[in-house]
């Protein structure tokens, strides 16, 4: 069955909206799944029949486009989709067991729903925030350093109804909210919340502090040179104090002669 008349002619300025902003409108079907999502909380057979027809694409390479990403659910998702991180760094830092302790305490498994329709959980994999493993994610902000007590908390004040603010990002939003900012209707909140945490931050401060210590104070000849910025100009690991191949740029073939590019015969030079 499909959309009722008033939604589906809400849903069609939206996804004209979304259409335009396209040179070709089947290159819109990601944000238009997004946008079904934001109507009903998942893409539904409605939702696939109406971006077929808004795209002029078959029904069937819409399911498969929805099928092959898992942002996009096929059945009812909770209003809440909590991600626990369960690859590689954050398993064996403790991701494999806040997995296994949630799915005990909501009574539900990878991609199932609670039946207050609160939170569905699921497996994520690396968020590439694996400087705060084990990491989890809800409707895709982080919450960093998590733990099974911790987790347990989170999941608890969500379905109660409670304030809960990631570690980084803006305040938390519902899953359709969220999906409607995907569709490419900005809410505004890009910005709040803190951004990067400083374990991410940590690298550049340290570059910094040892930029600084080189311009007060430039090393001798033969000392390690730590910033880019003087690469080459001469102190360096090198002998005579010079760069050394991995201190300064260097082409393929100044690192490794064999891969010098041949003369041809005709530009080679005659000494006679
Ligand atoms: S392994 Fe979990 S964020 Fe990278």
């Amino acid at each position: 069955m499909g959309f009722e008349a008033d939604v589906r002619a809400r849903l069609e300025v939206d996804a004209k909206e979304i259409i335009a902003r396209y040179p070709r409108s089947r290159s819109a079907l990601l944000p238009l799944l997004h946008l079904m999502q934001a109507e009903e909380g998942f893409v539904s057979p409605a939702g696939i029949e109406l971006c077929a027809e808004l795209l002029d694409l078959a029904t069937a390479e819409v399911a498969a486009v929805a099928t092959f990403y898992t942002m996009y659910k096929r059945r009812p998702n909770g209003e809440y989709s909590v991600g626990v991180c369960t690859n590689t760094l954050c398993a064996v830092l403790g991701g494999d067991q806040i997995f296994a302790t949630l799915k005990e305490h909501l009574g539900i498994g990878h991609d199932e729903t609670t039946e207050d329709g609160k939170v569905t959980l699921e497996h994520l994999e690396c968020n590439a925030a694996c400087d705060y493993a084990p990491v989890m994610m809800v409707n895709w902000e982080f919450f960093d350093d998590q733990t099974p007590q911790s987790a347990t908390q989170l999941v608890d004040d969500l379905r109660a109804g409670r304030e809960v603010h990631p570690t980084r990002g803006p305040r938390l939003c519902t899953f359709k909210q969220v999906s409607r900012v995907l569709a490419g209707f900005p809410d505004g909140l890009a910005n709040e919340g803190p951004a990067a945490g400083p374990a991410t931050l940590l690298g550049l401060v340290i570059a910094r502090q040892q930029e600084q210590t080189d311009s007060d104070d430039p090393a001798p000849p033969g000392a390690r040179r730590t910033s880019s910025a003087d690469a080459g100009s001469g102190t360096g690991y090198g002998r005579d104090g010079g760069p050394s191949e991995s201190d300064a740029p260097a082409t393929t073939a100044q690192a490794d002669p064999a891969n010098e590019t041949p003369v041809r015969d005709s530009e080679k030079g005659t000494d006679a």
